[in-house]
């Protein structure tokens, strides 16, 4: 494949397995346009159905109270926590299958770290590199990180004052798989960048009001911006960003399985079909109906270690409609 190919290709994955904001309302919504819902359909590839363990590698100089906040949420998909919990929205993500009837995995364990404090790669990233540095992570002496064909999912968590092409322009994250000749096997994996500085009004909606925009509204008339459950607009935006990377690259690692449409361009993957929508009613500029916790914060979700978390919506296969586990109907 030479080289333009390659880079168009990368850059049709770039739109389409995304956020980014309309501009044209003060909401997330899919770069591509709105995919139609109704057009969701499985094209045969299969899901992650093995036990999942998860790899993140921390790429930059990372806050540890960040970091202890994305590795408890991390850890909440596979344990019980007081309803509604971060295990039971991944209960809908289950409901997607393969052909031959596996399940999406209940089993997510956080399995290794890697710290790439040096930035192996450079402080300015772009698509091809995250490979690179998921190959540096699997190589490096002496204490490398497991490559795991079978069962691994690498995470690369860039900091703040790492910049990627495209970040906070076209995308917040992106979920895709590596290749052989660049790893050595073929592993799902997603990026997602922390924004809490450089775009949080983008890519940690609704904790920040969208660039230029009015803030999303709270409730009936009321318009304010949500509070962070974890204290950090920047990371309390991540978790969501994380769980809609996870939760597409459980139902379409390698962009062959569940998703909308039939532009390659803007794949309206499960995730996609319902940005910005957190809890009942939500739809349009509103979040959906959401909890405070005994401080004002906002949340949908608990998690591990009394933590909450704000996480939105993935499509319902068996519903047919955006679902969450806070629903109220
Ligand atoms: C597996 O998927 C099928 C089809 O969506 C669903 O009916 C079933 O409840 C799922 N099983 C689990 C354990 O989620
Ligand atoms: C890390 O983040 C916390 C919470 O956002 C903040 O209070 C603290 O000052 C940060 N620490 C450093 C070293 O920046």
């Amino acid at each position: 494949m030479d080289n333009a190919l390659l880079l168009l290709s990368f850059f049709c994955f770039n739109l389409g397995l995304s956020w980014s904001l309309n501009t044209g309302s003060n909401q997330a919504v899919n770069s591509g346009g709105t995919p139609d819902p109704d057009k969701l359909e499985y094209h045969m590839g299969p899901v992650l159905a093995s036990p999942l363990k998860l790899y993140i590698i921390w790429y930059g100089n990372w806050n540890q109270t960040h970091q202890d906040t994305i590795r408890d949420f991390l850890s909440s998909f596979s344990s019980p926590a007081p309803r509604p919990s971060v295990a039971e929205w991944w209960s809908t993500v289950r409901l997607y299958t393969d052909q031959t009837g596996s399940n999406v995995t209940d089993s997510i364990t956080l399995s290794g770290e890697f710290f790439d404090t040096k930035l192996s790669h450079g402080p300015r990233l772009n698509r091809m590199l995250m490979q690179a540095i998921i190959k540096n992570a699997v190589t490096s002496q002496p204490k490398p990180l497991l490559l795991d064909p079978r069962n691994g999912y690498y995470l690369v968590l860039t900091s703040a004052d790492v910049m990627v092409d495209e970040f906070c322009r076209a995308v917040c994250a992106y979920h895709y798989f590596t290749f052989p000749a660049t790893v050595g096997v073929i592993v799902p994996y997603a990026w997602v960048g922390y924004s809490g500085t450089q775009c949080p009004g983008m890519c940690a909606y609704p904790f920040a009001s969208p660039m230029g925009m009015s803030p999303p509204p709270s409730g009936e008339g009321g318009s304010t911006v949500m509070r962070p459950p974890n204290g950090d607009v920047g990371v309390d935006g991540m978790i969501s960003v994380i769980a809609h990377e996870l939760a597409e690259s459980a139902t379409d690692p390698l962009v062959n399985a569940w998703y909308a449409g039939n532009n390659p361009i803007a794949p309206g993957e499960i995730g996609d079909l319902c940005l910005g929508v957190y809890g009942s009613g939500g739809g349009g500029a509103y979040v959906g109906q959401v909890s405070k916790d005994a401080a004002g914060n906002d949340y949908n979700l608990n998690g591990i270690k009394g933590r909450k978390f704000m996480v939105q919506w993935v499509w319902d296969l068996v519903k047919k409609r955006c679902f969450g586990p806070n629903a109220k109907e």
